[in-house]
């Protein structure tokens, strides 16, 4: 049984780790911002007296410290941070401003970094740890409409491949994620060059995988402590991904083509 503190876990794939972890018997954290959706969820785990909601606003980067000290204090501590919080993008580079380009930066890239630096004393104190973090399979190719996602998902690989390296002999883990389409709301969420919601829904999202089951291959790949991961279906972003090993000049041929739908 372990504690697992989870960002982002108000809806999608954070809300279906919740579940699934707390049906695995483990206890679990969950923080966004909206704590009403995070009790609705906290109901829903098969053991809400084994789950704590902690609300927070990622971009309040100066709260993680005492944020950081209310996750430890719910149980004693905490074994694996999962860094899910986030946004996606919807833009062409000539449409987005630069604003844009750096509130994407802040939320997906920055607020993870600066939670890792308020966790990880904590882990290293115990030799034991466990950083779990959600890029995106535009954490590794490049497309249309994607620059600020695919920038701060890419930063994410660089930063976390860093610091496994720094904390391996220290026992602490780290793997990166790089789901392809998976079933949430993030399309609607989307920030657009003018900084407003796209607020619709994207027919890739709707055909991808059941959050559900990405929580169930997340959870298999978080117990293996595997460096990396894809989650997600057999299809498009997985032969993308497997091309980007082998032939990746083909893929930047192709990504022209892949404007989200
Ligand atoms: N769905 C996909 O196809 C897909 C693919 C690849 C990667 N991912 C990644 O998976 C992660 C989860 O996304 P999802 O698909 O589950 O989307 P989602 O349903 O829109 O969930 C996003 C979560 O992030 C939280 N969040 C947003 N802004 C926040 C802030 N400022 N402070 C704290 N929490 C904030 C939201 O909660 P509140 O609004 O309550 O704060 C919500 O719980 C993201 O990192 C995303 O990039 C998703």
């Amino acid at each position: 049984m372990k504690v697992i503190w989870i960002t982002g876990a108000s809806s999608g794939i954070g809300e279906a780790l919740a579940y699934a972890f707390s049906a695995a018997g483990d206890k679990v954290l969950i923080s966004a911002r909206r704590t009403e959706e995070l009790e609705r969820v906290k109901a829903g785990c098969a053991n809400p007296g084994m789950v704590r909601v902690l609300p927070m606003d990622l971009l309040d980067t100066a709260s993680f410290g005492e944020r950081v000290r209310e996750a430890i204090g719910a149980f004693g501590q905490v074994d694996i941070l999962v860094h899910n919080g986030g946004v996606t993008q919807r833009g062409y580079v000539v449409d987005t401003e630069l604003a844009v380009q750096r509130q994407v930066m802040e939320l997906d890239y920055f607020s993870y970094v600066a939670l890792t630096k308020a966790m990880l004393p904590h882990f290293i104190e115990r030799k034991s740890g466990h950083f779990v973090v959600m890029s995106s399979v535009m954490g590794k190719i490049g497309t249309p409409m994607r620059s600020a996602y695919a920038a701060a998902k890419h930063a994410l690989h660089g930063f976390f491949d860093c610091l496994r390296a720094e904390v391996a002999a220290m026992g602490i883990l780290v793997t990166v994620l790089t789901p392809g389409y998976v079933q949430t709301n993030i399309s609607q969420h989307a920030i657009t060059g003018d900084g407003s919601a796209l607020g619709k829904a994207s027919e890739n999202i709707e055909k991808g995988l059941p959050a559900s089951r990405a929580a169930d291959k997340i959870m298999r790949a978080v117990r293996k402590g595997r460096y990396e991961a894809y989650i997600g279906k057999r299809s498009m972003e997985w032969v993308a991904l497997v091309l980007n090993r082998l032939a990746p000049g083909l893929v930047m041929k192709l990504a022209p083509k892949f404007v989200p739908k």
